[in-house]
């Protein structure tokens, strides 16, 4: 057994990163879906059938706790899978609730109901199927009020990353922060809600200014996932072997990765 950390495509190894460098002797079996990314494209039914396909093969590779390291499936998909899908020994968690803690400054299931916080508003990044499921305002509207929400769906990043065109990828970053600075011009923080994202923040950064916070979820999913797992150190189970299994090309998504974990990643076919 292992924890699973799935996700459409490379975009989930910014989570498996942080992962593995604050769990190191955790072992993680990573599920990149390549072969049917973008995902954020893609409607609610497609997005849930692809996603339980994908937590069903992390099953099957022993991993009764598994992370939708997705925001896209997280938004599109997992309280449906949680509601009637998940098996009572089994765990699936997803992306948007640790960020959204760190956001309104919230210790780990704190529910209390909903206060003002620092950050007055917000511009949300995230892939066009994110923006529209509103998980996110759904969420934040649990634990703060009076939060400015403005989001921009960034339709042909994620194929960017995937194909590996850091250029292209580069050029639609700067112009969706325009597009977002037309409609919030001085956000107080934003959030980087899709898990390839991180691979851009530094595009982000530059295009939103020093003066934004930007957020993004893989550190915050890593102590999150710690902290759960010392509640629960049953769901880790007794397995040690990694592994990164794609339904894309292994060749390829072997290269992507190992360029941006900066190590020799070998990916197998699922
Ligand atoms: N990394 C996924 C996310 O966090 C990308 C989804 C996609 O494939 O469009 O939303």
């Amino acid at each position: 057994m292992a924890v699973g950390i799935f996700d459409s495509g490379l975009g989930g190894l910014t989570v498996y990163d942080a992962v593995s460098k604050r769990m190191p002797d955790l072992p993680l079996v990573y599920f990149g879906d390549s072969a049917h990314a973008p995902y954020g494209v893609r409607d609610a039914d497609d997005i849930y059938n692809l996603t339980t396909a994908a937590v069903e093969r992390l099953w099957d590779a022993g991993c009764d706790l598994v992370i939708l390291a997705c925001n896209t499936a997280s938004a599109a998909a997992l309280r449906r899978m949680q509601e009637s899908w998940i098996p009572t020994d089994k765990r699936v968690l997803g992306v948007f609730v640790p960020l959204i803690e760190a956001l309104t400054e919230r210790q780990w299931g704190d529910n209390s109901p909903p206060k003002e916080v620092a950050v007055k508003s917000v511009a949300l990044f995230a892939t066009p199927a994110t923006v529209s499921s509103r998980a996110f305002q759904r969420e934040l509207a649990f634990r703060a009020i009076g939060v400015d929400v403005e989001a921009q769906a960034c339709g042909g990043v994620v194929d960017a990353i995937e194909d590996g065109d850091m250029i292209l990828a580069d050029a639609l970053v700067r112009s969706h922060v325009d597009a977002l600075k037309r409609k919030l011009p001085k956000p107080d923080a934003a959030i980087l809600g899709c898990t390839h994202y991180p691979m851009m923040e530094k595009e982000f950064q530059d295009a939103l200014g020093a003066d934004v916070k930007v957020f993004s979820q893989a550190n915050l999913v890593a102590e999150s996932l710690e902290n759960y797992l010392e509640r629960r150190p049953e769901m880790i189970g007794a397995g040690t072997e990694s592994q990164f299994l794609t339904t894309g090309d292994p060749a390829k998504v072997s290269r992507g990765a190992t360029q941006f974990l900066k190590r020799q990643v070998t990916f197998q076919k699922a």
